[in-house]
């Protein structure tokens, strides 16, 4: 009996975490073999075009997977008296590269429709850019299916720039990430922009004894107070060293009171994660491997598969 009860959690145990271990690497091997080659196309000429592409890529993947899971959701667009995630302040104006994702999605229905869907070729094109900036490459797990819902609202779960390490913490906690995840993932600011917006006061109005946030290098915030006037919200690299090279880089700013927004200096300040900083700014082939794997945990968060949602036609509306 007591032998029976263990085998029985034994198995629900089983059954509970294959979730998300349903997602199958070649998942398209017989019913679309060209898909992954399609998206990996698309996405080298557009980031050949214009090498922002693959950050708006990357981060595109990841604001997707952070609201109602990796269902393809951040892609719809508005619908009469429905305002999509697309239009929140954390997506709108600055999420890009929507067009490759469309291009790409094109291309696969031509050639295979109803086939492949929106949130796996989201995830092959932040693997494809990953690999174009960063030389890092890895297999990603596919089978996702595409969600029929996005509220405009439920992106207010995505981490702010303005957190502190430990809501940094909790809010990757809260998506199944850990607290290494979250400061190996950070290192995706060493490519792409941000808007004055984001980080302005750290240059004007931090407190009430600082104007100035201390923890920033004083040359650095004079240099970006002439790229980030009062009021105007212009964009700035946020890594000024190798804007365009995923790597990390990014740590090593860190560690010179160069990291751009509140939630990356944090990282270094914050005695609970300054051990990874210094360990990921040493160690740049094993912080690459930690990314790879990181990326695909983070690419199976509350996936929908099998039957479960749909496979669109068009990224930007539900069939
Ligand atoms: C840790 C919490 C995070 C916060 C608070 C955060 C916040 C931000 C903000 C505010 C921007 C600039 C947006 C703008 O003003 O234009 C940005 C850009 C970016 N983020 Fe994050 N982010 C976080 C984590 C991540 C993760 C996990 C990834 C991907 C793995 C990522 C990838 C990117 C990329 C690539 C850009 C540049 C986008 C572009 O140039 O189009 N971020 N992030
Ligand atoms: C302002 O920020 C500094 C540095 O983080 C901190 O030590 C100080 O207590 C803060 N002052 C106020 C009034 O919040």
């Amino acid at each position: 009996m007591v032998l029976h009860m263990h085998v029985m959690l034994c198995c629900f145990v089983l059954i509970v975490s294959s979730a998300s271990a349903s997602l199958k690497v070649d998942f398209y091997k017989t019913t679309c073999p060209s898909a992954e080659a399609i998206v990996r196309r698309a996405v080298n000429k557009a980031v050949s075009l214009n090498p922002g592409i693959a950050a708006g890529l990357i981060r595109m993947h990841f604001h997707d997977c952070f609201v109602r899971g990796c269902d393809g959701s951040v892609l719809l667009e508005s619908t009469a008296g429905n305002p999509s995630e697309r239009e929140h302040p954390a997506n709108n104006p600055s999420l890009r590269g929507f067009e490759v994702i469309d291009e790409a999605k094109a291309q696969i229905e031509a050639e295979c429709p109803h086939t492949v869907s929106c949130s796996d070729i989201l995830a092959f094109a932040a693997r494809d850019s990953t690999n174009r900036v960063g030389g890092i490459n890895y297999v990603v797990p596919a089978g996702r299916r595409d969600g029929r819902v996005s509220i405009r609202d439920e992106a207010s779960q995505l981490p702010r720039p303005t957190f502190n390490t430990q809501q940094l913490i909790s809010n990757f906690e809260q998506k199944g990430l850990s607290a290494d995840e979250m400061v190996t993932l950070s290192g995706a600011h060493s490519i792409g922009v941000s808007h004055c917006s984001s980080f302005s006061d750290r240059l004007y109005s931090f407190n009430a004894t600082f104007p100035q946030d201390p923890s920033m290098d004083p040359k650095f915030a004079t240099s970006l107070k002439t790229k980030c006037l009062p009021r105007s919200d212009n964009t700035v690299v946020l890594d000024a060293s190798t804007p365009n090279r995923l790597d990390n880089n990014y740590y090593a700013l860190l560690k010179n009171q160069r990291g751009l927004l509140t939630s990356d200096q944090t990282l270094l300040t914050s005695p609970s994660t300054r051990p990874m900083v210094l360990t990921n700014a040493k160690h740049g082939s094993k912080w690459a491997r930690k990314f790879a794997k990181a990326m695909v945990h983070m690419g199976s968060i509350q996936v929908l598969t099998g039957s479960q949602g749909e496979i669109r036609t068009r990224c930007s509306v539900v069939n």
